[in-house]
């Protein structure tokens, strides 16, 4: 069991290096993918970027996980939904797009709490330097300007 783990862990580490370590975030933390964890509670609590990727820990014997949408999720309705994680009960999912994913259990389990919603936001930019404030970007160019003065005379320095 151990090896199992720890050989999937590998897998999902390579993963998230070939995607450009998108956070992995583990759905309820400890308590997993499983009924009468309150999911609201675990969301107001993570900020979701697109790359990031979810985690759903489960038993598969008894639960699944499937993106819905909204007025399923709302419903509980686990006919029509949009896509079938599950696949052994450690599945991964790629939030691609800025915008809110919902996810519920089958077999009735959604009425026990297992459902969340998950507002994926683009990631973002560095904090621009403040407008009134120039200074930053004078040095910025400054060092822009001896990188630039510099190169040549690393070269001329390299061929002697
Ligand atoms: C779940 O947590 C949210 C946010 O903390 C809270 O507003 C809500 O009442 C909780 N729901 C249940 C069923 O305990
Ligand atoms: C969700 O899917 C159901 C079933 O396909 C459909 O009736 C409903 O209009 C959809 N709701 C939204 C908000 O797309
Ligand atoms: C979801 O996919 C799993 C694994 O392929 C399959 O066993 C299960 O029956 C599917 N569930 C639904 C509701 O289609």
């Amino acid at each position: 069991m151990k090896r199992d783990y720890s050989v999937k862990f590998l897998i999902m580490m390579f993963m998230m290096f070939e995607v450009g370590a998108g956070k992995l975030h583990r759905v309820g933390d400890k308590q997993g993918w499983n009924p009468n964890v309150n999911y609201s509670e675990w969301c107001s609590h993570e900020q979701f970027y697109v790359g990031d990727w979810l985690l759903f820990n489960f038993d598969k014997h008894y639960f699944n996980v499937l993106e819905v949408n909204k007025t399923s999720y709302e419903t509980c309705n686990d006919q029509n939904f949009i896509h079938n994680i599950t696949r052994g009960g450690r599945d991964v999912f790629e939030l691609t797009e800025a915008r809110p994913y919902y996810f519920l259990s089958g077999g009735g389990y959604c009425f026990h709490g297992m459902k969340v919603v998950v507002n994926v936001e683009i990631p973002q930019a560095p904090a621009p330097a403040p407008a009134k404030n120039d200074s930053p970007s004078i040095a910025g160019s400054y060092i822009v300007l001896l990188i630039v003065i510099s190169m040549p005379v690393a070269c001329v320095v390299l061929l002697f």
